[in-house]
């Protein structure tokens, strides 16, 4: 599917993003392991989460779709029931890394799980390793690929240093420590931590320290329910992103985005910007905050001329998702943009140091890839052009943000997976149209 985005006027009002999709697939995974039942009110309806909801129930939870909230009817800790085919993740890398946490600790039962293409490409040795060590028996494909199957087993506690920053490890870890005396997770540098504040809302013994150099020592043990009754979930800051950077660029916009979930672990974006220069504000929380609940905020955006930047590793982690648009904003600003200690982002949905540079190079940008990241010079604005998606759904919007501030527009090609967001992203964007 091809879409055209041409350069907009002045983008200005209110609208509300779609929900946060990594607290969407833990409410899901958290309310399959709960023993009461969990209302989640505002889960994300894509196809990511569809896939976590599907995996859920085929482990033996009950999803009920009330119209205003879901109830899921977990199955408890230690009782998922296999499933007699594989557990399709489809193209969800969290559900993926996630769920073989719980499954870890099912005594005597297996889980073969499988997805997409672009999943079967996705490396997941980083959650058998400590899960191996923890006494888990896991066996993938080449040793590190999807189709991949957990063996559950009565599980040993473990401290384990994370060896990258990753939220996604860092939670199947302390999910599967639940079943342990004692689980340690070191994390180098701060990662998102909606895991540990769903399972701290849920009553699950958990303990965060901050270690020096601005990381986390987080503890879990053995615990025998969780409990969890209502997860709100806020709005997607991932998602608000793009428009944040369409705000910012669109000379003389104005935008509101409400009710975004602001958590500190995830708005390293909103950092960033204001170091560039943009006017975002919003009440965000102050670095090192924890809490069992997720702040939500009003997020106030206006175009305004930006400088360029760097991003080193320690910030990584919290902008992640969001570093193919700190490229693009770094096309429109005055001087350099470096982002640098992101060889994450090669593993990604796709080649994300790859597909942005060469995605962005072909509309006009001056970037070039460095191993473990990107360096832009700005030139104050973007040719246009067309830009390949590789089936990505965050370049897709890169490119629809794209097409909105450049000269001549963008046409964004290659997005024929199913979950393409930016039909929804264009409603929004022409409700905007001042
Ligand atoms: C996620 C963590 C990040 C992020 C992904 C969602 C999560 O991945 O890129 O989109 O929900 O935990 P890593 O943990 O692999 O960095």
């Amino acid at each position: 599917m091809n879409a055209r985005f041409e350069p907009s006027g002045p983008l200005r009002g209110a609208i509300q993003v779609p929900p946060d999709k990594s607290i969407s697939h833990r409410a899901a995974i958290v309310g399959a392991m709960a023993s009461e039942p969990v209302r989640v009110r505002n889960y994300l309806d894509a196809a990511d989460t569809r896939s976590t909801l599907t995996a859920i129930q085929r482990l033996g939870a009950i999803v009920e779709d009330r119209g205003d909230e879901l109830v899921i009817r977990g199955c408890g800790l230690r009782n998922a029931l296999p499933p007699t085919n594989p557990i399709d993740v489809g193209n969800a890398g969290t559900l993926l890394r996630l769920l073989p946490g719980w499954l870890s600790f099912q005594q005597g039962r297996s889980f073969l799980l499988d997805g997409d293409e672009s999943i079967r490409r996705r490396p997941v040795d980083r959650i058998a390793e400590p899960l191996k060590k923890m006494g888990a028996t896991i066996e993938a494909r080449d040793g590190r690929y999807p189709p991949f199957t957990v063996h559950g087993a009565a599980l040993g506690g473990i401290d384990y240093e994370l060896p990258v920053a990753s939220a996604q490890v860092k939670s199947c870890v302390l999910l599967a420590g639940l079943a342990t005396d004692s689980t340690t997770v070191i994390e180098p540098v701060a990662s998102r931590d909606h895991t540990e504040r769903m399972l701290a809302a849920a009553g699950a013994p958990i303990h965060r320290i901050e270690t020096p150099e601005g990381g986390h020592r987080t503890t879990v043990s053995n615990t025998d329910e969780l409990e969890l009754e209502l997860v709100e979930v806020p709005g997607d800051l991932s998602s608000a992103a793009f428009l944040i950077a369409a705000g910012v660029l669109v000379r003389d916009s104005r935008l509101v985005l409400q009710g975004v979930g602001v958590n500190w672990t995830r708005a390293g974006f909103l950092r960033i910007l204001e170091r560039m220069g943009a006017i975002v504000l919003s009440d965000a929380e102050p670095p090192g905050f924890f809490a069992p609940r997720e702040p939500v905020a009003d997020i106030d955006v206006r175009s305004a001329p930006i400088e360029g930047t760097t991003v080193e590793a320690d910030e990584v982690p919290l902008a992640i998702d969001e570093l193919p648009l700190v490229a693009l904003v770094g096309c429109f600003a005055e001087g350099e943009t470096l982002v640098r200690g992101a060889g994450e982002l090669r593993i990604k949905e796709s080649d994300r140091i790859a597909t942005v540079v060469d995605g962005l190079r072909g509309l006009g940008a001056e970037i070039e890839a460095l191993p473990d990241g990107f360096v832009v010079t700005g030139t104050g604005g973007l040719r246009g052009g067309v830009l390949d998606a590789h089936g990505d759904h965050r370049l897709a919007l890169l490119g629809a943000v794209a097409g909105l501030a450049s000269e001549r527009g963008v046409e964004v090609v290659g997005m024929e997976a199913a979950d393409v967001s930016y039909p929804r992203f264009a409603d929004g964007v022409a409700e905007l149209v001042s």
